[in-house]
């Protein structure tokens, strides 16, 4: 059986670039700009995200396209113990995609109520009363909360019609949603330079608080991020390559998906710090004052302030049409590796119907935050998933592809495909920087979380969390438990050059 692959190598890329660029681009990585001392967090960002990140998108291209499977038979070919780091990305990808859904169900409901500017009076009590009709706490589920619930179930349909076909019709899909939404932000950056109080926005965006950089918090906030914006350590950006051709360029691919993904962040920045900066003006207060809400930045901060603008309701329809149109491309890259690794081992599944059922699945685990506690829900798994299994995932693939199969080994293969080099400060990247960061990042985070209970849920609630991670962890080890008898690796003849066992 031949698989499928992407039309062109301009198609990959769009697709990797919009896996990229999502809701972390305009939502996250301004709210934590301004929650971690605006310029200063750059720095730590931007370090991670050239040290860490990147050299991790090359490793997930690099494996994805030599072993031309899904993440789990990839790992597993690569060495028979990392089959489980496959299986802990594909079932953290799918956990993610099950809230990430909700939240551009939430974008959704926002567009439909736009040219109505509804949320003008009272921002917060629209987003968390009118929208989410938000419970007083965990314990209260509080029954299913009926416009989030049609929302998502459209918001599902949509991601099933993009990717039935694998692909083919993702191809085809990304050569809309990756330059129409850029394209909004454009406009939308334009029109933000035309409000007064800009500038005192753009200044808190880029003066640099030096004493954030001291805290670890800022260093974790910043490499958790890098990841999350590339879309690494969740197998997306591994599954996407499977599809490429076995002899195509990885370097080039890497660093202008990874560049591209940065550019729009920090020209996002420069739009949300601009329509910041006018609000408070309007409110007669400090830029800094109306940042520190954090998370409620799109759903309450930004709609307020499109609110204060002429011509709200355009401007409200043409923000929440992008946020969507990020948001989709991102959202369907993560269901990707769950249909290739069911494909994998069942190839003779029509992948149509893998597909069905996948995002009927998705949607099933996503009814949960539907539910009028979903946010609190939501915000759990969240800090879990992203805190722990996307950086045990780069951790167990930093070793592999370092230590067990050989850096040296893999930048061969990359640098006898690519257009452009790879040096060795790619190998020291994968074999200590990685590793040695990203180990400590998990015991800092694990300390905080056992001496303090993430945002004072009850125990109960922080157990889900846990589970988030315990479960697919322990699958992963269950999965590799047969099999260490062969130790050896596949490396002297997955070394081979690539072209020659065709
Ligand atoms: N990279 C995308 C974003 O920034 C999507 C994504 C989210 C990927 C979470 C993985 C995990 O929104």
């Amino acid at each position: 059986m031949t698989r499928e692959k992407w039309s062109s190598k301009t198609v990959f890329i769009l697709a990797a670039v919009g896996s990229a660029v999502g809701l972390g681009n305009v939502w996250r990585f301004p709210y934590l700009a301004g929650q971690y001392g605006g310029g200063a967090f750059l720095i730590p960002y931007l370090i991670a995200f050239v040290v860490m990140a990147t050299p991790i998108l090359i490793l997930e291209l690099a494996i994805g396209q030599r072993m031309q499977q899904g993440p789990v038979k990839s790992l597993r070919q690569m060495h028979p113990a990392f089959g489980g780091v496959g299986l802990l990305g594909v079932i953290s990808a799918f956990l993610v995609v099950a809230y990430y859904a909700v939240v551009m169900a939430w974008c959704l409901l926002y567009l439909l109520q736009s040219f109505a500017v509804a949320w003008a009076d009272d921002p917060e009590t629209y987003f968390f009363g009118n929208v989410l009709q938000i419970s007083d706490g965990i314990g209260q589920l509080g029954g299913f909360n009926g416009p989030v619930l049609g929302a998502l179930a459209a918001i599902w349909l949509m991601i099933y019609f993009c990717i039935w076909q694998g692909p083919k019709s993702v191809g085809r899909v990304v050569l809309y949603t990756v330059p129409i939404p850029v394209a909004v932000l454009g406009v939308l950056f334009l029109r933000s330079l035309f409000l007064p109080g800009f500038w005192a926005g753009w200044q808190l965006y880029l003066t640099p608080v030096w004493s954030a950089m001291l805290s670890p918090e800022v260093w974790t906030a910043a490499a958790a991020q890098a990841f999350l914006t590339l879309s690494v350590a969740f197998a997306i950006m591994l599954t996407y390559a499977s599809y490429k051709n076995p002899d195509e360029d990885i370097a080039k691919s890497s660093w202008i998906t990874a560049l591209s993904d940065m550019a729009i962040s920090l020209f996002a920045g420069f739009v949300v710090f601009a329509v910041l900066g006018y609000m408070a003006y309007e409110a007669s207060t400090t830029v800094a004052e109306v940042t520190a809400s954090g998370p409620g930045l799109a759903f309450v901060v930004f709609p307020q302030a499109l609110s204060l603008m002429p011509l709200p309701g355009l401007f409200s329809a043409l923000f929440f049409f992008m946020l969507l149109t990020l948001g989709i491309d991102s959202a369907f890259s993560l269901v990707e590796p769950a249909i290739a690794t069911i494909t994998d081992m069942k190839p003779e599944a029509k992948s149509t119907r893998v597909a069905g059922w996948v995002c009927l699945a998705a949607f099933g685990v996503g009814l949960l935050y539907t539910t009028r506690a979903g946010l609190y829900f939501l915000d759990i798994i969240d800090h879990f998933v992203v805190s722990y299994n996307a950086i045990l995932m780069a951790l167990g693939m930093a070793l592999l592809g370092g230590w067990v199969f050989g850096a040296e080994a893999l930048r061969r293969y990359i640098n006898e495909v690519s257009d452009w080099h790879v040096g060795r400060w790619w190998n020291i990247a994968i074999k200590w920087v990685v590793p040695v960061v990203l180990t400590i990042l998990l015991a800092t985070q694990l300390s905080t979380d056992l001496r303090n209970p993430y945002e004072g849920y009850p125990a109960w609630a922080l157990a889900l969390g846990w589970a988030a991670v315990i479960v697919p962890v322990g699958l992963g080890l269950w999965m590799v438990r047969g099999q260490r008898q062969s130790v050896t690796t596949n490396r002297d003849a997955l070394a081979e050059s690539p072209v020659a066992d065709e």
